[in-house]
């Protein structure tokens, strides 16, 4: 089902964190949540939100969904319900990843995908109200860069922008209790919810996590390549412990490519979601 989360049972049905031990190491696959109220950009927007609502009304929306990662760029619209409604595509991410190399491809997919009334991107960084505060992994020159201004004048529609693991966990979450999203990626993403709200930009990857250096640098992909899965696992494993203890969620969800690669077995209130997550929360950027 993987292009149409709408189809699939939605998590509703969980009541607690045990919810999960049933069903460990399988991806969760579920309906983005709707209720939140993201702090996310709206960068450009010329129609008032309560216009767009309106809109709704009459026609069912479709939301262009991007997300930029350290090696590659998806797109896919989707229609109101998170239902896909175009092939995924996906690009590599442009080395260097220069502001307007990525703004580029973006134009690119987005033209593929035909028409579009509105447009969210997950980004791999700090971003507030559409403007880029940091983007670890892509370099410098995105410091301070307006990508939702940008994107709002290439795209010709309103855009949001939020940080990618905020974007993921919008996709899965079930908006009870504490969760936690954990992307492993080229970075290490992070985001936490707490009864469905948003806390935004967590940033846990760049905090020390063992022997002096961050989650990022022990967990990211350059690190998994370099210590190998073995070595890769039992830090994992570690932080996922040590996470339980700080965060106390109630559930956590492990995604990004790399999670794939998760040998060890999972606390029952933890779970691997499946990379396509990382589209599907785009839709609750606009529900406010
Ligand atoms: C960035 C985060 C991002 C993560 C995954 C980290 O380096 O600081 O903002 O979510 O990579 O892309």
């Amino acid at each position: 089902m993987k292009n149409d989360p709408a189809s699939e049972p939605a998590a509703g049905g969980m009541t607690s964190p045990g919810d999960f031990s049933s069903e460990q190491g399988d991806p969760v696959e579920q309906q983005p949540q709707g209720s939140q109220t993201p702090s996310t950009s709206d960068e450009g927007t010329t129609i008032p939100i309560h216009d767009n609502q309106a809109k709704t009304a009459k026609k069912s929306l479709r939301t262009l969904v991007i997300d930029v990662g350290g090696a590659g760029i998806k797109a896919e619209v989707l229609n109101e319900k998170g239902k896909s409604l175009t092939p995924r595509a996906r690009v590599s991410t442009p080395q260097p990843a220069t502001p307007a190399a990525v703004v580029a491809e973006i134009q690119t997919l987005a033209k593929k995908q035909g028409k579009f009334d509105r447009v969210s991107v997950g980004f791999p960084g700090v971003v507030k109200n559409g403007l880029v505060l940091t983007a670890p992994n892509l370099g410098e020159r995105w410091k301070n860069f307006n990508l939702g201004k940008i994107l709002r004048q290439k795209l010709r529609q309103p855009v949001r922008i939020s940080n990618d693991a905020d974007v993921q966990g919008f996709g899965v979450i079930t908006g009870r209790g504490v969760e936690m999203v954990i992307t492993l990626g080229t970075g290490v993403g992070s985001a936490l919810f707490v009864n469905g709200v948003l806390v935004p930009n967590l940033e846990l990857g760049h905090h020390p996590f063992l022997k002096g250096k961050t989650y990022e640098e022990k967990l990211s992909n350059a690190a998994l390549e370099k210590a190998g899965k073995k070595k890769w696992n039992k830090r994992l494993m570690k932080a996922v412990q040590q996470l339980q203890l700080i965060f106390n969620y109630d559930r956590l969800y492990l995604g990004g490519g790399n999670s794939k690669h998760v040998l060890f077995k999972l606390p029952p209130n933890a779970r691997k979601i499946s990379n396509e997550a990382g589209l599907w929360g785009g839709i609750a950027l606009w529900r406010d």
